[in-house]
């Protein structure tokens, strides 16, 4: 018969009863994932292959990491930043040079921005290059729809961190959004369209900032943190990552060979059954998997903690730069887009097309 939760208590003192990082048992250690919200993305058991930090450099957690960095630094900033074109720069040298700490906080999460934008494009190479956009063997995966879903974060993550750009109200946000929305006028037909509701009007004003810090601070981290939440439970419900695929194939074929029985893992990975990711093997499970709790949660509390100590030391020597306030009559020679729309920039400078009569410049 199960424990109800008091005698539990008595018998844990509490501790396993919410999570612990130090299983006693197999049981222990399936249930310290069911009993925390937080793992609930995790299976109970994980494969050993995926755990490898050369396989997937581990690029996805560290743009997790990233994310969660920006949306603590970000709050931080927010009790402090005003919207507003009269008071935002100056809300945001105050940041800089009278609150303490506050020019930290600005660099960390201006730094963790860029890592972002940078780390995330490496995640979908890696993905790309291992093949994870494909199905493997196992029931109920759909790997093409974690990719889309991925492009997807890609363009948001992107958008993200171009709305904070214009946030400081100096120079070099004002014309790096000037040129950056001057990029989404060449979209075909629709560019103009475009242009007039990013900004709120036909120039950069009030209302291009207020649009631009709603959707930096309230829409699109929801949105990312909505996307990410499924993307991870994707993975899981994938059968873990694509690696593991190739395994279980190879398993399959000797095992069908020589022939053992085979075994499915349900939702949990704890009891048998139809509702099944992944297809192992009764003789070989030992051999390839072991606990989430701990191994797979060791690996991402080292990856969270290196994400945050490596943030921390770059913001220590790279700062988040401010120029002069936003001028619309003195245009800097070159103005620029931020650098991760800079080969977009290029590319409307130098292209012209030209469609059914219609010539796009
Ligand atoms: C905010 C952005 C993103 C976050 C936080 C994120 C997070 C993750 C995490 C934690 C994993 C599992 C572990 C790992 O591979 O490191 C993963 C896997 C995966 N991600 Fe992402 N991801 C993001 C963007 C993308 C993008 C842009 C793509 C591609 C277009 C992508 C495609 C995939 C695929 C295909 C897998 C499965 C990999 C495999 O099976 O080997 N993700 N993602």
């Amino acid at each position: 018969m199960e424990p109800n939760v008091k005698e539990l208590k008595k018998k844990t003192n509490g501790r396993e009863l919410f999570w612990t990082l130090k299983p006693k048992s197999e049981k222990e250690a399936g249930e310290s994932i069911v009993r925390n919200l937080l793992l609930h993305w995790f299976p109970a058991k994980t494969m050993l292959k995926s755990l490898s930090w050369s396989y997937s450099l581990w690029l996805g957690t560290i743009s997790v990491a990233l994310f969660l960095i920006l949306a603590v630094t970000g709050v931080i900033l927010m009790f402090l930043y005003v919207p507003s074109v009269e008071r935002a720069y100056q809300s945001v040298k105050d940041i800089e040079y009278v609150v303490s700490f506050g020019w930290f906080i600005r660099a960390m999460h201006r730094n963790a921005t860029h890592l972002m934008v940078a780390v995330v494009f490496l995640h979908m190479v890696r993905a790309f290059l291992t093949g994870a956009y494909k199905n493997g063997v196992g029931v109920g995966q759909n790997r093409p729809l974690n990719w889309i879903i991925g492009i997807i974060l890609m363009l948001v993550t992107l958008f993200l961190a171009f709305t904070g750009y214009l946030l400081p109200w100096d120079q070099l946000a004002y014309w790096a959004v000037t040129v950056g929305t001057d990029i989404a006028k060449k979209v075909p037909l629709v560019g103009e369209q475009i242009r007039y509701a990013l900004l709120g009007g036909y120039e950069i004003d009030q209302n291009t900032l207020i649009r631009f810090y709603v959707l930096h601070c309230f829409l699109l981290p929801a949105f990312v943190l909505i996307l990410i939440s499924y993307h991870m439970w994707r993975v899981r419900k994938d059968g873990g990552l694509a690696v593991v695929d190739s395994i279980v194939l190879n398993e399959n074929k000797e095992n069908k060979s020589n022939g053992s029985k085979s075994k499915t893992y349900s939702l949990l990975g704890l009891t048998t059954g139809r509702t099944v990711q992944v297809e192992t093997t009764i003789r070989d499970e030992e051999k390839h998997t072991v606990n989430s709790v701990p191994s797979l949660t060791r690996r991402i509390g080292l990856v969270l903690l290196g994400t945050f100590v490596f943030v921390v030391i770059m913001s220590l020597f790279i700062g988040a730069p401010l120029e002069e306030p936003a001028n619309p009559d003195v245009t800097p020679n070159p103005a620029k887009a931020p650098w991760y729309f800079l080969w977009l920039q290029e590319l409307v400078t130098v292209t012209t097309f030209t469609i059914g009569g219609i010539t796009f410049d």
